[in-house]
């Protein structure tokens, strides 16, 4: 069965869940990942990405949209553009601890955004889990509130995807029909409006590119309060190399 959760309070355990933050953590994550960083590794919180700083890792992220202090970069995927270590650490508001929370709950977890929007529905049917369990669209939304561009993208995927569907899941793909370009629905919604009032509005239109990348963030392991992503690999523990945990504990 194909589900939507609406925002990040309503993650629930199922055999895939798919975090969706198109404004825009899983955008920058999935650029990265693009752009040839190694890994990703998603922290809950601020504090939590500087306890992880290292050499060879890049810290992204964002505090009401603005760069945190400590950082090196902010949350916008065309800062993920220009690879500059080996690992990016992501901390945001709303979507680091989405997926973070979704890697608790699923034993496999993608990450999705317009982007990779194709790369991903191809991997959960290739996957088999729309005939074989559940998969929720986990929508990260804004501060405990519906999200209008993820609502958009989890519609747009559930479209994509063979199966039932939930109620939550037929409204998300009713939105999305509402909307005739991926952009419209993404500058409706009020996180652009705050992107634009923060001078950050070059970040919609550059997220609102349809299936531009093929690639699909997988988490990979999760500890405490990090999320491991790569490209690729299952999440099983013969799957992950033995640095892997060494490194995200260091
Ligand atoms: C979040 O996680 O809250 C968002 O990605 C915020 C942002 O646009 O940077």
């Amino acid at each position: 069965v194909i589900d939507v959760a609406l925002t990040r309070a309503d993650v629930r355990p199922a055999d895939v869940a798919v975090v969706i933050d198109v404004l825009r953590a899983t955008s920058t994550v999935t650029q990265a990942l693009d752009s040839g960083y190694r890994r990703v590794l998603c922290a809950a919180t601020v504090e939590v990405a500087l306890g992880l700083r290292a050499a060879g890792r890049v810290l992204a992220g964002e505090r009401h949209c603005v760069m945190p202090p400590g950082f090196d970069q902010g949350n916008s995927p065309q800062e993920a553009l220009d690879r500059r270590g080996d690992e990016l650490v992501v901390a945001t508001t709303n979507g680091a601890p989405a997926i973070v929370s979704a890697a608790r709950h699923s034993p496999t977890v993608l990450l999705a955004c317009l982007l990779n929007l194709d790369a991903v529905a191809a991997a959960l049917v290739s996957d088999g889990a729309p005939r074989s369990g559940d998969i929720r669209l986990v929508c990260a939304g804004t501060d405990g509130a519906v999200a209008l561009e993820d609502l958009y993208v989890a519609g747009r995927l559930s479209a994509l995807l063979p199966g039932p569907r939930t109620d939550a899941a037929k409204a998300a793909e009713a939105v999305a029909r509402a909307h005739a370009r991926p952009l419209d629905a993404l500058a409706a919604s009020a996180d652009a409006d705050v992107l634009r009032a923060a001078g950050l509005e070059t970040d919609i239109a550059f997220c609102a590119r349809e299936s531009a990348l093929r690639i699909v963030p997988r988490v990979i392991e999760v500890r405490s309060d990090v999320a491991l992503i790569a490209l690729g690999a299952r999440r099983a523990s013969s799957a992950v190399p033995v640095d892997v945990a060494d490194t995200v504990m260091a």
